[in-house]
């Protein structure tokens, strides 16, 4: 990963415990320690060490549009919801009633680290935390807070990640189309990376024509995220996955895998990629980052 990419890395990592914050003053002080636990553990799974990859996505999607501001501004509050967003959905999707996983980022998943009801918890909290920072981004006008507020309720509901994850449940033991894997994928992964796409470039004041060719770019790396971690579920292992390699297999779900084959899978990837690519060209250079973000998810090894 090139330096640019480590840094805005960082410049994530580093807002996303302010950005949280802590309990507040609303109550008298005795009500505060029974409030930490809550808000140590959604910093446990935040802080947890993710790749980053959608606030990456979020400020290339930016940068494509516009030059991303050295201070603190409505990109980090975009980019810290969206990754709010994406570790609620990881803290669920590891439950007992989910995928029931037991490791996340190289360590015990939130379930086990603390207990399942405040994992339930972190995830409503980390939810409505994200929607409430799109608000509040500084700068932007309501109009287009109120566009991010939007764009990211439909990416994360039963039109979206969450639906995804309804098909993923029913869809188990392998029976599944073609068409429904696709969806489900696209849904449950896609939707999601869409997003922190189309949230960096309302930050920076894309226009629709603009918009709709990011979309173009985001559908095409946005499946292939999923195809790929289906595709790591096999042929990476647990130590580097950080989290239980085989997984997948074990609870008998359908993927790209079971669908297409290892190499088929592969294969898709490398087409996914080239449409991605081809996405992008109308950016030139200004495109350079989100370039090197869909090559990094396409042949990540975790
Ligand atoms: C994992 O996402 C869950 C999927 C949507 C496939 P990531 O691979 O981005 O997980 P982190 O954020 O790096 O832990
Ligand atoms: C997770 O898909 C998608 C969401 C969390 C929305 P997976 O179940 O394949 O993700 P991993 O492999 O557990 O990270
Ligand atoms: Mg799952
Ligand atoms: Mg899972
Ligand atoms: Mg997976």
């Amino acid at each position: 990963m090139s330096a640019r990419l480590e840094a805005w890395q960082q410049r994530c990592n580093s807002q996303l415990e302010p950005l949280l914050g802590a309990p507040g003053s609303e109550f008298s002080s005795n009500a505060t320690p029974l409030l930490e636990r809550l808000f140590e553990a959604c910093n446990y799974s935040l802080s947890a060490g993710g790749k980053r990859i959608r606030p990456l996505l979020t400020y290339a999607a930016a940068e494509a549009i516009n030059s991303v501001a050295a201070e603190r501004n409505a990109i980090d509050y975009a980019a810290c919801a969206i990754e709010m967003i994406h570790t609620y959905s990881l803290v669920h999707d590891d439950l007992p009633a989910m995928d029931d996983d037991n490791l996340r980022r190289g360590l015990p998943t939130c379930h086990i680290a603390y207990d399942e009801a405040t994992a339930v918890l972190v995830g409503d909290a980390l939810q409505a935390r994200a929607f409430e920072l799109l608000t509040e981004a500084p700068g932007c006008s309501p109009q287009i807070r109120l566009q991010m507020v939007q764009c990211l309720a439909a990416a994360s509901g039963a039109r979206g990640m969450v639906g995804g994850q309804a098909i993923d449940v029913a869809a188990a033991q392998n029976l599944i189309s073609a068409e429904h894997l696709q969806a489900m994928h696209a849904l449950k992964t896609g939707a999601l990376i869409q997003a922190a796409i189309s949230l960096g470039a309302l930050a920076a004041g894309a226009d629709t024509k603009r918009l709709a060719q990011l979309d173009s770019f985001g559908r095409s790396i946005g499946l292939a995220f999923q195809v790929q971690d289906d595709v790591l579920d096999v042929a990476s292992d647990s130590t580097t996955l950080g989290k239980n390699q085989g997984s997948d297999a074990a609870a008998n779900k359908p993927t790209y895998v079971t669908q297409l084959g290892l190499e088929g899978a592969r294969h898709r990837v490398d087409e996914l990629l080239a449409d991605a690519s081809t996405a992008l060209a109308p950016f030139g250079a200004a495109g350079s980052g989100l370039l090197e973000i869909a090559h990094y998810i396409c042949r990540r090894d975790h």
